[in-house]
């Protein structure tokens, strides 16, 4: 642990970055569709804008000797519409239309969430197979909570599926349980129908 160390997220992390989400969310992006972790990068590298001095995020990168190992995306403001920059006729070309829109499909049921004033929501959080469990998730879900606090922010939300085990982390770092939904579409296309949202709350007086 003593060499890890978080850092914001740049540019040059952006493939890096995927290719931690495919490895972690694997199970969900495949769900009905047979991509590669190499095509479901691919998806996402050409979908996807995530640029470093985007202020619409918090974001930030655990690395260990220069490799990233964690990513934390937390949204806290409105995003620009970005979707007019997406190759969306060559993605269907490639992949197939079915698979394209089945992509998009799940990644809009996956960052639904509405903000509230003051509020920050942590779009994903995942750390590497190999490095769970040693306490880079909390390191990570503490960056976070610090820049926030720097910018006034006053609360910090998040959705957990049903069964993982992430809930014990987020309860153990304070976030609590504010609303349970069940939505039978997110079980066929993600397979994970029960849903949390939790959260925490600060007062700045
Ligand atoms: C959730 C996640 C980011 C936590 O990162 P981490 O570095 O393992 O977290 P920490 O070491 O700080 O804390 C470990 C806690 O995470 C939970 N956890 C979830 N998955 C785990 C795993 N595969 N291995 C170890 N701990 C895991 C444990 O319950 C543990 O809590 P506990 O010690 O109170 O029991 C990481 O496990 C992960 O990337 N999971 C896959 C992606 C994911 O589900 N993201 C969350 C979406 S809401």
């Amino acid at each position: 642990m003593d060499d890890i160390y978080i850092e914001k997220y740049q540019n040059t992390d952006f493939k890096a970055v995927i290719a931690l989400l495919v490895q972690s969310f694997k199970s969900k992006f495949c769900r009905h569709q047979k991509l590669s972790n190499n095509d479901i990068g691919n998806i996402l590298y050409a979908s996807w804008h995530l640029k470093s001095d985007d202020t619409a995020y918090l974001h930030f990168v655990a690395k260990q000797n220069k490799k990233v190992v964690g990513v934390i995306l937390i949204r806290c403001g409105k995003i620009e519409n970005t979707n007019k920059n997406i190759p969306i006729v060559s993605l269907c070309r490639r992949y197939g239309i079915y698979n394209v829109i089945m992509m998009y499909t799940k990644m809009a049921m996956l960052e639904n969430h509405k903000l509230n004033e003051g509020e920050c929501y942590i779009e994903h959080i995942a750390v590497n197979g190999t490095c769970r469990g040693k306490g880079i998730g909390m390191l990570l879900l503490q960056h976070g909570e610090q820049a926030l606090l720097d910018r006034g922010y006053t609360s910090y939300t998040l959705a957990v599926a049903g069964g993982n085990p992430a809930k014990h982390l987020y309860s153990r770092f304070g976030f609590v349980d504010i609303k349970k939904t069940k939505s039978h579409l997110k079980g066929y296309l993600i397979g994970e129908s029960r849903w949390t949202i939790m959260q925490k709350v600060y007062n700045h007086e």
